[in-house]
């Protein structure tokens, strides 16, 4: 088993790619899971559910990451739950999509701290939280940081810092014997991929079918990915087969970047 025994925290995690991830890691042997996002009832549910995957504890702590207090206090709660702390997955809310011209200055500050702050946050919470050595981050960022969406300009602007980040914390937390890597989803069949379809029909004055095949036409795979196949990545990487992986950024994106460098 590639995570036995792991106390893992994924944070935003009551649907989408965070829940897939928290169950990777249940069905990776992981001892314990907490997960994370503002709405209670939805997050209780996907514990109850998650419950019945694996033979690990599953927790759930509400939290809203663009507080402060409750990114860092989530890290402690999740460590005190679960009696230790091997991997935390930085996993956020999507941004509002949009062009430049169609965000204001309050969907900027908004973004910051939803992609910028809360991981700068958990980051620092995490490094003094996290098993030594042996630790490790992923964070969940997005092929928007390598290729300009021009549809998702906060994603596009505001996760570049994310990369500078990783560049950082594997310098520096890797001197104290963590780790830390980051994955690059292209499209995953999650709510946000859902979204972005009906926005792309609305903008293109054509069908949801149709926007979703053109949003797919481009990727080499031919289709999106299922959240399964991004949490496998998560799960490898935070696993003690990766122990020699830091800083490494890897795009779970079906072959659709076709950048060089
Ligand atoms: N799906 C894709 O194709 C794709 C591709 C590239 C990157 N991404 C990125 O991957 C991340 C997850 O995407 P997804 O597709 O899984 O989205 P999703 O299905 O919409 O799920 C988002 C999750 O984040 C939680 N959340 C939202 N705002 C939050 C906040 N302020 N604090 C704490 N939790 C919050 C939501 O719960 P609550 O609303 O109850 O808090 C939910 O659990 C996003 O950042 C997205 O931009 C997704």
């Amino acid at each position: 088993m590639l995570v036995e025994g792991y106390r893992v925290l994924v944070t935003a995690s009551s649907r989408g790619l965070g829940k897939a991830i928290a169950r990777g890691f249940l069905e990776g042997g992981a001892a314990a899971v907490t997960i994370s996002s503002r709405d209670r009832t939805a997050l209780d549910a996907a514990a109850k559910e998650l419950s019945r995957v694996g033979s690990g504890s599953v927790y759930a702590v509400p939290a809203d990451l663009t507080v402060r207090e409750q990114a860092e206090g989530l890290v402690d709660r999740a460590r005190d739950l679960m009696g230790g702390l091997d991997s935390v997955v930085y996993v956020t809310g999507p941004p509002k999509a949009g062009r430049l011209l169609e965000l204001s200055p309050d969907d900027w500050e908004y973004a910051s701290r939803l992609l910028v702050l809360s991981a700068v946050w958990i980051t620092y919470r995490a490094i003094d939280r996290l098993r030594r050595p042996g630790g490790s981050i992923v964070y969940m960022s997005s092929t928007s940081i390598a290729e300009a969406n021009l549809d998702l300009a906060l994603s596009t602007v505001l996760r570049t810092s994310l990369a500078g980040l990783l560049r950082v914390v594997s310098h520096e937390a890797g001197a104290l014997g963590l780790r830390a890597n980051m994955v690059l989803p292209g499209l995953a069949r999650t709510d946000r991929m859902e979204a972005l379809v009906r926005r792309t029909a609305r903008s293109r004055g054509i069908s949801e079918e149709e926007a979703e095949r053109a949003l797919t036409s481009v990727i080499p795979l031919g289709r999106a990915a299922d959240p399964s196949e991004v949490a496998s990545v998560v799960v490898f990487l935070a696993s003690d087969a990766a122990r020699y992986v830091n800083g490494a950024t890897v795009a779970v994106d079906g072959g659709s970047m076709l950048r060089i460098l």
